[in-house]
C-alpha cells in the first residue's frame, strides 16, 4: 500500500474530523501518501480528491461535522457508479481505502471490495451506536452529552410550568441514545424500539409519578420506538386520558449530530485511525475497527453490518428503579 484514500459517508457525527486527522497523520508517520475523498462515494464517482499531508489536518480535532463533507450516494449502488469510482481511484494511484461511516457506508465498501478486490478498512462513525463489533461508535458519546444538556434545559422549563414533556431523540432503529440520556437526565420513562412498554403502562407510570408528588415529567422517546404513536400522537393520547398534565413536545433533531467532539470521541477517533491505516499496511482488508473492552479490535465488515448491537438490559432495570 502506497496511497490511502479516506472519506466520510452517511450521516455525519462528531469525531469524524478527528478520525480523518488520525488517518492522515498515521499515513505521514509511515511515509505513505494520503488523499481526501470529498462527499463520500459521490466524490469517489466524480474523482473529487485532494492530497492531504500532516499539516493539512491542523486545527480540526475539535471540530464537529466533517471537513471532507458527507453524502448518501444512490449512484454508488449501481455497478456503473462503482466502476466510475474504481477508475478514478486507479487514475489517482490510490490502493487502499478507509471508510468512515455507518452500516450503509460499510455495505458499499464490502460490495466494492468484492467487485474489485480493493483493500478497505472501516471506522464506525454514527451517533446511533448501532454497529456490531464496537461498544462505541464515533460521535455517540458526544451526542449523549449534547442531548443530556438539552434535556436539562427542557427540565428547567418543565418544572417551572408543571409540565410533562415528550422529547424525541435520534437513533434510527436503535435505543442506545434514548436509554442512556433517559437515565442521565432522570427521565420518568424511556421508550425504545428494543422494548415495548405499551401505552397502558406508560399512562400508569405517569399517574404514579403524579401521585408520588412529582410536578413535572420527562419522557424520552427514541425516534425508532415501536409503541405505534409518534411524540405528537403520544401528547394527544396522554391529554385525552390524563387531564392532570399540561403536555408539550420537543423533537431535538439534527442539533444532536453537531458540536465539538468530547475528549472520549477524540481519543477513540485517534486510536481507530491508527489501527485502520496500520491494518491496511499489514495487508488486512474488509474489516471494521472497533472498541471492545477498551481495546481496539477488528471485526469483519459483514459481521459489523449484519450483527446486532445489543442494548444493555441492565440499563432498562436501572431506569425503572430510578423513576420510583
Ligand atoms: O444515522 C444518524 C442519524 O442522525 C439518525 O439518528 C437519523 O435517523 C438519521 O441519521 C437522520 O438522517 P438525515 O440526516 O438524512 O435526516
Amino acid at each position: 500500500i502506497k496511497k490511502i484514500g479516506v472519506f466520510t459517508s452517511g450521516g455525519d457525527s462528531p469525531g469524524m474530523n478527528a478520525a480523518i486527522r488520525s488517518v492522515v497523520r498515521t499515513c505521514a508517520f509511515h511515509n505513505i501518501e494520503c488523499v481526501g475523498i470529498y462527499r463520500g462515494y459521490e466524490g469517489m464517482i466524480e474523482g473529487d480528491f485532494k492530497p492531504m499531508d500532516a499539516r493539512s489536518v491542523k486545527g480540526i480535532i475539535n471540530k464537529g461535522g466533517t471537513v471532507l463533507k458527507s453524502a448518501r450516494s444512490l449512484e454508488f449502488m449501481t455497478p456503473e457508479g462503482r466502476k466510475k469510482a474504481h477508475q478514478h481511484l486507479l487514475d489517482a494511484n490510490i490502493d487502499g481505502l478507509v471508510a468512515i461511516g455507518g452500516d450503509g457506508t460499510f455495505t458499499g465498501a464490502m460490495i466494492f471490495n468484492e467487485e474489485f478486490d480493493f483493500p478497505v478498512m472501516g471506522i464506525p462513525g454514527t451517533i446511533d451506536n448501532d454497529i456490531f463489533g464496537t461498544s462505541h461508535t464515533l460521535g455517540y458519546d458526544t451526542a449523549l452529552n449534547t442531548v443530556v444538556e438539552a434535556i436539562d434545559k427542557i427540565r428547567d422549563t418543565a418544572s417551572s410550568h408543571n409540565r410533562l414533556f415528550f422529547i424525541e431523540v435520534m437513533g434510527r432503529d436503535a435505543g442506545h441514545i434514548a436509554l442512556n440520556v433517559g437515565i442521565g437526565a432522570g427521565a420518568e420513562e424511556i421508550l425504545i424500539p428494543e422494548e415495548d412498554l405499551g401505552l397502558e403502562r406508560l399512562l400508569e407510570s405517569l399517574r404514579r409519578s403524579k401521585q408520588s408528588g412529582k410536578s413535572s415529567s420527562i419522557v424520552i422517546v427514541a425516534e425508532g420506538d415501536k409503541i405505534g404513536k409518534n411524540v405528537f400522537e403520544l401528547k394527544d393520547y396522554v391529554e385525552e386520558n390524563m387531564i392532570e398534565y399540561d403536555v408539550r413536545v420537543s423533537v431535538l433533531g439534527h442539533m444532536q449530530r453537531g458540536g465539538s467532539p468530547s475528549c472520549f470521541d477524540r481519543v477513540l477517533a485517534s486510536r481507530m485511525g491508527v489501527k485502520a491505516v496500520e491494518s491496511l499496511l499489514d495487508g488486512k482488508t474488509n474489516l471494521m475497527v472497533g472498541l471492545l473492552s477498551d481495546k481496539i479490535a477488528v471485526t469483519p465488515l459483514d459481521q459489523a453490518v449484519k450483527g446486532k448491537s445489543e442494548i444493555n438490559m441492565e440499563l432498562l432495570r436501572v431506569s425503572d428503579i430510578m423513576s420510583t
